[in-house]
């Protein structure tokens, strides 16, 4: 049995996990800092920071207890590098390389969206690549096509605003609390989504996306009704919001799988977890003949489990780091840094 120890700090969850063999999860430990934020409205990178330094090795041992396993079990380190907030990624990267090196454990980087992408494999046993899968969280908005475990093929994402930043920034216009993704998607489910038509970026036929038009939309139609001394109905506003981003995303990502001609659609990141996207997105499939993979709601947004499993199917490849492994806050998806070829 092969144990991988992931950790992943790179936002404002601070978890470690241990998952068996790439696809039984052992336990997963998410110490959220979400309470510290929500005053701010959004996270502060430096308090992010501080509070990962805190929690980080309370949170790696708690990991190892619940799965009833030593440091001494554990085959590969596996932790978030990038993409993310560079003060917050560090402290995750400077942990896994302290273990590494005193256990004397293989070190593994990996990058956040294919962790993302991989929360999956956790949750479908039966589930291989090739697919298309669809990134949406708080950072990014991405159509990745995955052909192999270990070879992705970016085929477009966002030009401005990420799908989770769209919801949090309508969210916090709307007086509604941080992260706003959540909030809106039950303030929607009481409204009617064809209220109000929001303009829809379809951005030409590539596969990129661009939110921050319709956000301007919405905040243009809060301020007008405002002036005008209107009542907002605050339920419309969100499922209209809500219906302009999930038709995009759909539309966009069934035609990357028939363009791509695989036959299944993967969904992935925080997003991920709204469950009119899901319903949409499911709809679309079924007419177009694919299948759809999703994780559960706890694998949806920030975990380490989902970290381990990409961290797994590196280390089977032999891609592993040395203790030169650094943070890289931009890194891309698909993109190889800090590995060393198997000997
Ligand atoms: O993947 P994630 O946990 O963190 C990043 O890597 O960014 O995603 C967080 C994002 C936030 O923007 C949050 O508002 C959004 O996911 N989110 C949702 C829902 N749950 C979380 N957006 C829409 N509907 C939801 N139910
Ligand atoms: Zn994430």
């Amino acid at each position: 049995m092969s144990l991988i120890l992931g950790l992943e700090t790179s936002c404002d969850e601070t978890s470690a996990a241990i998952i068996a063999d790439g696809r039984t999860i052992f336990s997963n430990i998410i110490s959220s800092q979400i309470d510290i934020h929500q005053k701010y409205g959004g996270v502060v990178p430096e308090i992010a920071s501080r509070k990962h330094i805190e929690t980080v090795i309370p949170v790696v041992d708690q990991a190892l207890k619940t799965a009833g396993a030593d440091i001494r079990d554990i085959a590969a380190i596996g932790v978030t590098y990038g993409p993310g907030l560079v003060g917050a990624l560090l402290v995750g990267v400077s942990a896994a390389k302290a273990l590494a090196f005193a256990a004397d454990r293989k070190l593994v980087g990996v990058n956040h969206l294919e962790g993302h992408i991989f929360a999956n494999f956790l949750a479908h046993r039966d589930l291989e690549p090739p697919f298309v899968a669809l990134v949406v969280s708080g950072g990014h908005t991405s159509l990745v096509y995955q052909r192999d475990y270990n070879e992705f093929e970016l085929l477009g994402q966002t030009r401005d605003d990420a799908a989770g930043e769209a919801f949090d920034k309508v969210a916090r216009v709307m007086q509604l609390p941080y992260p706003g993704g959540p909030y809106i998607e039950r303030l929607a489910a009481e409204g009617n989504p064809e209220a109000i038509s929001f303009p829809r970026a379809r951005t030409g036929e590539n596969y990129e996306f661009s939110f921050s038009g319709l956000k301007s939309a919405v905040l243009n139609h809060l301020n007008s009704a405002k002036q005008k001394g209107e009542t907002i109905n605050g339920p419309d506003v969100a499922a209209s919001f809500q219906k302009a981003v999930v038709d995009v995303l759909v539309a966009k990502t069934v035609k990357a799988a028939l363009a791509s001609a695989v036959d299944k659609i993967v969904l992935a990141g925080g997003v991920a977890a709204n469950s009119f996207l899901r319903t949409e997105l499911a709809a679309s499939c079924n007419k177009a003949g694919l299948g759809l993979y999703y994780p559960p709601l706890e694998l949806c947004t920030d975990n380490a489990a989902m970290i381990a499993c990409r961290a797994y199917y590196k280390y089977q490849a032999g891609e592993w780091a040395d203790l030169r492994l650094n943070a890289i806050p931009s890194l891309k998806l698909g993109e190889k840094k800090y590995f060393v070829e198997k000997k």
